[in-house]
């Protein structure tokens, strides 16, 4: 969370680096600000979005061919115009942008302000800036080594650039913990949390290791890791291109990456799931399959849709390849003490790959000796790097926050690892492996059946779009399903939705029950459809209002519900990745008539980057 860019180069930078804010703004929209150097430093900076940003620095040309900016998700401090990065030094030395939290600000503050150092933010960042100042000023350092001696007392994390009115000619950037990327330019260099920003610029980057400090000059890059040795930097390419990043005429992001999802889907299974041999390959995971197939026991960790799509990882990896799995939130799996074994294996999910908890918690595994694999989206982001093997989505750059073809990319990987190690196990026969193989292909084209009933879908959104409260009922592989539709409606929304297995529903929220409450349940012909049918029933005979999510052709619901939405057929396997769509479409559309922002839901950043 917290977008950061940088430019140096000969290019005017306010340009790149508002046009980089704006495609990092999913990661925090509280204020934005920028910091120019030509000769000395402005800073311009203000509450809410990057536009507001333009309208405040208006139409009066600002120069200068070196600069940074940022857009924040607050941790210290309220969103106001004072705790806005970028921040300047009490004596006006260091201009600073920050991603990420030093912990011991509080104490450094103090220690500080004995000294005589003012302060004029709430911000953590301002005391990291501050020290940088102080201890330049009174030791005998340039600027790189003030960075590093300031870093070097602070506890936490950050990805930072940072620019010195006495050294005009460069930026400096750290990271340790937040992710930071440098674009690799024609004497030019560009700096980004993520490389969206950059790659309408150049597709040759760099991704800081944690440690690393980056001497950025127009002509030169040094790079020196946390011992100080000089690095040879490692360029790498970047495989999306700029198209991918637009909204290409949807009116939002999260509609555009709704739609996407058949295309994702068959990206993700790409060479992986093959139809003409019927056969399933992973090269991610080839040399450690032999420890997956001995596997005792599987943990997945993750977080929000991520834990949902490990969720459905446990009833694919217990049902296909019967290994018993647990799944743990990665907020709280590292301070309970998790006991883990050196043959357990643990699956980290995550879509930005920089989320913070699931970082930590990888680490502690790695810590206890556990074979750590990672599923992931963005290519080159932490969670790859900290893992010793793992699986890509290639669900593409997923710019709405609230996340939709990732999960349907994590869970069709999923089912890829589950059906090839059911297989490799001896689990499932022959007979049954191409049976899924050959389901597994017919996915994409379902998926494009449901889109088509977007209409429909919008027509029942428009009769909940004023609902306080809404119930979403799965049973099984459908349960993670129910989950994740409650969470869409309430992120991009605001309206409280709870998801439960439906069973559940008897033992306390069946008292919700009443005429004004939309239940949607997840209704799919699987081996516990007699049992939904009752659950329906159950709260029909309260008055409850029904929407329901069912196979093609299901005449006994659609006699009982007050709405359905008909999905093709598939096995659970596969419709826990089919029923999941109307009920993205149902929240985005409720959204946009409740007049929400909904690639941009009030308090959320797309990557969360803090514990
Ligand atoms: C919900 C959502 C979040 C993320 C969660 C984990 O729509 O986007 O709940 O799923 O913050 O993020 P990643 O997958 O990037 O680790």
């Amino acid at each position: 969370m917290c977008g950061i860019v940088g430019y140096i180069g000969d290019r005017e930078a306010l340009p790149v680096l508002i046009n980089g804010l704006k495609r990092l703004e999913y990661r925090g929209y509280d204020s934005a600000g920028v910091a120019l150097l030509r000769n000395q430093i402005d800073v311009y900076k203000c509450k809410g979005k990057v536009s507001d940003l333009e309208r405040f620095m208006g139409d009066a040309p600002h120069s200068g061919n070196i600069g940074m900016g940022h857009t924040r998700w607050a941790t210290h401090g309220e969103p106001n115009d004072v705790n806005a990065h970028p921040h300047t030094s009490y004596n006006g030395k260091f201009v600073i942008i920050h991603n990420g939290i030093i912990e011991n600000y509080a104490r450094l503050r103090e220690r500080l302000k004995e000294r005589g150092v003012h302060f004029k933010s709430e911000t953590d960042t301002e005391v990291l800036c501050n020290l940088i100042g102080y201890i330049y000023e009174n030791s005998e350092v340039d600027a790189e080594m003030a960075v590093r001696l300031a870093l070097s007392k602070v506890v936490g994390a950050y990805g930072l650039v940072v620019m010195c009115v006495d050294e005009p000619d460069k930026l400096i950037a750290a990271r340790k913990g937040s992710p930071l990327v440098i674009g690799v330019g024609n004497e030019e260099y560009f700096l980004a949390s993520d490389a969206t920003p950059i790659v309408e610029y150049t597709k040759s980057v760099i991704y800081l290791n944690d440690g690393d400090v980056a001497i950025i000059r127009k002509e030169q890059l040094i790079l020196k890791t946390s011992a100080q040795d000089v690095a040879v930097p490692k360029v790498q390419q970047l495989t999306f291109d700029i198209g991918e990043i637009d909204k290409g005429g949807y009116e939002h992001f999260m509609l555009k990456e709704i739609f996407e999802q058949p295309q994702s889907i068959e990206d993700t299974f790409r060479g992986r799931v093959r139809a003409d041999e019927l056969e399933l390959h992973l090269g991610g995971l080839y040399e450690v399959l032999p420890q997956l197939v001995e596997a005792k026991r599987i943990v997945i960790i993750g977080c929000g849709t991520s834990w949902h799509a490990g969720l459905v990882g446990e009833y694919l990896f217990e049902d296909l390849a019967r290994i018993p799995v647990e799944v743990e939130y990665a907020s709280e799996f590292r301070y309970r003490n998790p006991i883990i074994h050196k043959d357990d294996i643990v699956i980290a999910i995550s879509q930005s790959g920089e989320t913070a908890d699931t970082l930590a918690a990888i680490k502690l595994a790695k810590e206890k000796g556990a074979l750590v694999l990672g599923i992931c989206n963005v290519v080159g982001s932490s969670i790859p790097r900290e893992t010793d093997a793992g699986v890509y989505t290639h669900a593409g750059p997923e710019i709405g926050v609230a996340s939709t073809k990732a999960f349907t990319c994590q869970v069709t990987v999923l089912a890829m690892m589950a059906i090839l190690i059911g297989k490799k196990k001896g689990v499932l026969s022959t007979e049954r492996y191409h049976d899924l193989i050959k389901e597994f292909i017919k996915v994409p084209a379902k998926t494009q059946r449901i889109l088509a009933l977007a209409d429909h879908i919008k027509k029942i959104a428009s009769l909940y779009q004023n609902v306080t409260n809404a119930l979403y009922l799965g049973r099984g592989y459908l349960f993670p399903v129910a989950l994740e539709g409650a969470l869409k409606l309430k992120e991009i929304s605001y309206i409280h939705a709870e998801g439960y297995p439906a069973a559940e529903m008897k033992h306390g929220p069946i008292a919700l029950i009443d005429d004004k409450m939309p239940v949607v349940v997840v209704a799919t012909k699987d081996s516990s459809y007699e049992k939904i049918v009752s659950n329906i029933q159950e709260v029909k005979a309260r008055s409850g209002i029904v929407i329901a999510v069912v196979t093609e052709g299901d005449t006994v619901i659609r006699d009982m519900a007050d709405h359905v939405i008909e999905i093709p057929e598939a096995e659970n396997v596969y419709a826990t990745l089919l029923s999941v769509v109307p009920l993205q479409l149902l929240s985005y559309y409720i959204a946009v008539m409740r007049g929400c922002n909904v690639d941009q839901p009030r308090n959320l950043a797309k990557s969360v980057t803090v514990e």
